[in-house]
């Protein structure tokens, strides 16, 4: 207990390091970045959020991949949330229909900091706090009261075009799409449990049931009572139905996702694939044992999925509405 809090404030005090001593980014989230500029953004934020999580706690996961989409393409620019224009396809129309959502959360967040402190918040800062806020709020409540408290204090640890993994890329694939944005094999493993929350449309892993390697075969580290399932629930065809990632459980930020994975559960191929690498493999067994280990990974590497090709002083734009650049 002692020595959880003097490390809690060790990090607190390292991020404030980081406000003092760090370029004066224009984008790019610090904690505490926005206390002269706009002393009420983060307050603001998370007010935002919680009214929505309040109505339909199922938006917390599209939050929390919007962050990652956004970082993962180009940097964490908040081109993520451009629209398409006239010759200029966005990311979120993009071929892979890449079934973004939450966009109005963020524009509602956007438009209330916009009242507060115009022009001072990047629409990249928005994303990675609404992405933080979303999982604080779905934090599983039966995990104990220490653990949540070392969660949300390293979820918070966000000081801050290659393409995206594909759900069904190998282990040495996703490895090394990670560690093209300077991301380890344990980001890969820590943050793939993001799946613990929120859903998933039946493409993604269809061909997982009944055509793997194109011979009208299963994917063999399916665990097949799960197979059959899923092919209930996605019938030969089907593109379009949702199911959820962690079923039961998918508005709970929990260490779930693991025990799925290791009984052969995982929805994605790629969620299977951490199996197969010993760092990974290690991790995910490790995992499933301890919430507070997890929680605290996480924050490490939600802090440096935040930080990727992060646009800073003049480079970057505060947007007035982040769908559309200034005119
Ligand atoms: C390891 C590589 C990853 C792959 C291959 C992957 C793939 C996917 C796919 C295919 C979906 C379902 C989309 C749909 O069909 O609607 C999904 C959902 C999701 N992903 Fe990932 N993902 C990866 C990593 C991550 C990371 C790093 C995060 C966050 C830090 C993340 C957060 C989420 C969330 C929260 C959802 C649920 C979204 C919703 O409910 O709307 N994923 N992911
Ligand atoms: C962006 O596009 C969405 C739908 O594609 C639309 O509902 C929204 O109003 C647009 N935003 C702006 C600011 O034009
Ligand atoms: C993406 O999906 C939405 C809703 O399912 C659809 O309206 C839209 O046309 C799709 N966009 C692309 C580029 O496929
Ligand atoms: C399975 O995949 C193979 C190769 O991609 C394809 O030729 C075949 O038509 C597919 N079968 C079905 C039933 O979709």
């Amino acid at each position: 207990m002692a020595s959880r809090s003097s490390f809690l404030t060790f990090l607190v005090c390292t991020a404030l390091l980081a406000v003092l001593f760090g370029a004066a980014d224009a984008q790019g989230l610090r904690v505490g970045f926005y206390k002269k500029t706009c002393p009420k953004a983060e307050t603001i934020v998370r007010e935002t959020v919680a009214g929505f999580v309040a109505k339909d706690a199922t938006v917390a996961a599209p939050l929390l991949r919007l962050h990652f989409h956004d970082c993962f393409v180009r940097g964490c620019d908040g081109s993520v949330l451009l629209n398409s224009t006239k010759g200029r396809l966005a990311e979120k129309d993009a071929m892979p229909n890449l079934s973004l959502d939450g966009f109005y959360v963020i524009d509602a967040a956007k438009a209330a900091v916009e009242v507060a402190c115009p022009g001072v918040v990047s629409c990249a800062d928005i994303v990675a706090l609404a992405a933080r806020d979303g999982v604080e709020l779905v934090i599983d409540q039966s995990i104990t009261r220490e653990d949540r408290a070392a969660g949300r204090a390293r979820v918070v640890g966000s000081e801050a075009v290659a393409n995206l993994p594909s759900s069904f890329g190998e282990i040495t694939e996703l490895k090394a799409n990670f560690a093209r944005k300077g991301l380890s094999a344990k980001d890969l493993a820590v943050l793939s449990g993001s799946h613990t929350i929120g859903n998933a449309h039946c493409n993604a892993f269809s061909k997982r049931l009944y055509n793997f390697t194109g011979k009208g075969d299963r994917d063999p580290s399916l665990a097949p009572a799960y197979a059959r399932k899923l092919r209930s629930q996605c019938p030969r065809g089907d593109e379009t139905s949702i199911v959820e990632m962690d079923p039961g459980r998918a508005v709970s930020f929990d260490t779930s996702y693991y025990v799925r994975v290791v009984n052969g559960k995982g929805l994605f191929h790629s969620d299977a694939a951490l199996l197969r690498d010993k760092v990974t493999r290690d991790l995910v067994y490790q995992y499933t044992g301890s919430a507070s280990k997890f929680f605290r990974d996480f924050g490490v590497a939600m802090g440096k999925m935040g930080s990727i090709g992060v646009l800073t002083g003049a480079r970057g734009e505060i947007r007035r509405h982040c769908a559309l650049v200034n005119a």
